[in-house]
């Protein structure tokens, strides 16, 4: 098989055909910072120049989920037939628009199946499963697990339904009664999760865990949960990189918001590997961008004075969970710890960028500038890029989530 599952902290390869190969199995058990990664032994860079406009069919062959279709004897047309089949009910994952606006190179999200990016590492998980519920019949009747309030629990909940996956959401206890309330008429099983006094961290990721540990399948969008979520991610960066080469564009700097850090990770990882395929002639200077509680940042200051390796074997001198619970308008990049941390700060590190905060302020003035459509959360990338004199370099920002809850696009699940 062409493609393969790798710890990026201590080399363990997942067996081919193993139909969970999510986390590393020395994850937790020392201080190293394990995350799965899908690697390509071989690929084609066609796709980049095809018109297919759903992602998911476009750039099938770089995943892990169609090697190993092929390699358990399905046809490439089974897997495009899987593949049509989700999309139909999820709603319509298409290629999103990337256009010139105020001087910016803008990736727009807001039109995205559940009005955000977080539904691509989520198509991308569930085609997995249907594909690895045929090596291992059990994965079919396993629930599915989240840890989120936001954008990433719509998309979940919006993905399970399609697929008809039973799926627990794990929110904080201050989460927004609509959002709940919607997670519900998708039929999601949500539990409000509360903070203890002394136990530091976001106590609905604790609860996720704790479902894992019991059988759940990690339905989340954080890499170091499931390594899988980020190829999904991933199609955003092969668009942006497709969508650069037939404009004979290139772009100096990408502003990236982060929570977790998935969305980060991924875009650099496809635009790595569309420059390894020859699509993109060199790398944009990534920037990742956080609030003020910034635990990256934290890391990233760290990690100048030690460097990369050092960190990623002892992870918990440069990542831990921020003592306080953070407050912003950028509600969905308010994650305790960035999870992708590392990852994310490799890209930053090989490609001369650097991670930014910004203030609430910066936030507000960005959100005004990007428009009703987008939220803070969706615009907090374009506040690093004001917050940086970039003179007349090029610059690209991603308009990752919408301002408003995008109509619902699949039928309701009714009370029974
Ligand atoms: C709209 C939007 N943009 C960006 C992010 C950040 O993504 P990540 O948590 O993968 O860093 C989120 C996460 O919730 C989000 O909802
Ligand atoms: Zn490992």
């Amino acid at each position: 098989m062409s493609s393969r599952m790798i710890c990026a902290g201590c080399g363990w390869t997942a067996p081919p055909l193993d139909p969970r190969p999510f986390r590393c199995p020395h994850a937790g058990r020392d201080d190293v910072d394990h995350v799965l990664a899908r690697r390509l032994e071989s690929a084609s860079p066609v796709p980049f120049f095809e018109t297919e406009t759903n992602p998911f069919l476009r750039y099938r062959t770089f995943t892990h989920a169609w090697h190993t279709a092929q390699a358990i004897g399905m046809s490439d047309g089974e897997f495009v037939d899987l593949v049509r089949a989700l999309d139909a009910h999820a709603g319509g994952i298409v290629v999103t628009p990337f256009e010139q606006r105020d001087g910016f190179w803008v990736k727009d999200e807001t039109g995205n199946v559940a009005g955000s990016h977080k539904s691509r590492h989520l198509m991308g998980l569930m085609l997995w499963l249907l594909v690895a519920e045929r090596i291992d019949p059990s994965l079919a009747h396993a629930r599915l697990a989240i840890a989120s309030c936001g954008n990433a629990a719509l998309a979940a909940a919006t993905l399970a339904h399609a697929a008809k996956r039973e799926l627990d959401v794990y929110v904080p206890g201050d989460a927004s009664p609509s959002v709940i309330a919607r997670l519900e008429t998708l039929g999601a099983n949500v539990t409000r999760c509360m903070r203890e006094p002394g136990v530091a961290g976001d106590p609905a990721y604790l609860r996720f865990r704790e479902a894992v540990a019991r059988g759940a399948l990690p339905f989340t969008c954080q890499g170091n949960e499931n390594g899988l979520v980020i190829e999904g991610g991933q199609t955003l960066g092969w668009e942006l990189a497709s969508q650069l080469a037939a404009r004979g564009a290139a772009l100096d700097h990408l502003f990236i918001q982060v929570g977790g850090g998935a969305l980060a990770s991924a875009t650099i990882a496809a635009l790595e590997e569309a420059q390894a395929l020859g699509v993109l002639p060199r790398m944009p200077r990534i920037h990742a961008v956080q609030t003020l509680a910034s635990p990256l940042r934290r890391a990233y200051d760290r990690v100048l004075e030690h460097g990369i390796d050092e960190a990623i074997a002892h992870r918990s001198r440069f990542m831990w969970p921020w003592e306080t619970a953070p407050h912003s308008i950028a509600t969905g990049i308010l994650d305790d710890e960035t999870y992708d941390w590392a990852a994310v700060l490799r890209g930053v590190l090989s490609t001369g960028g650097s991670v930014i905060t910004v203030s609430e302020d910066e936030l507000r003035e960005a959100n005004r500038i990007a428009g009703d459509d987008v939220s803070a959360t969706g615009s907090a990338g374009l506040a690093g890029a004001l917050s940086m004199r970039c003179g007349d370099e090029s610059v690209g920002v991603l308009f990752t989530g919408a301002s408003v809850t995008a109509p619902l696009s699949v039928t309701p699940t009714t009370a029974s």
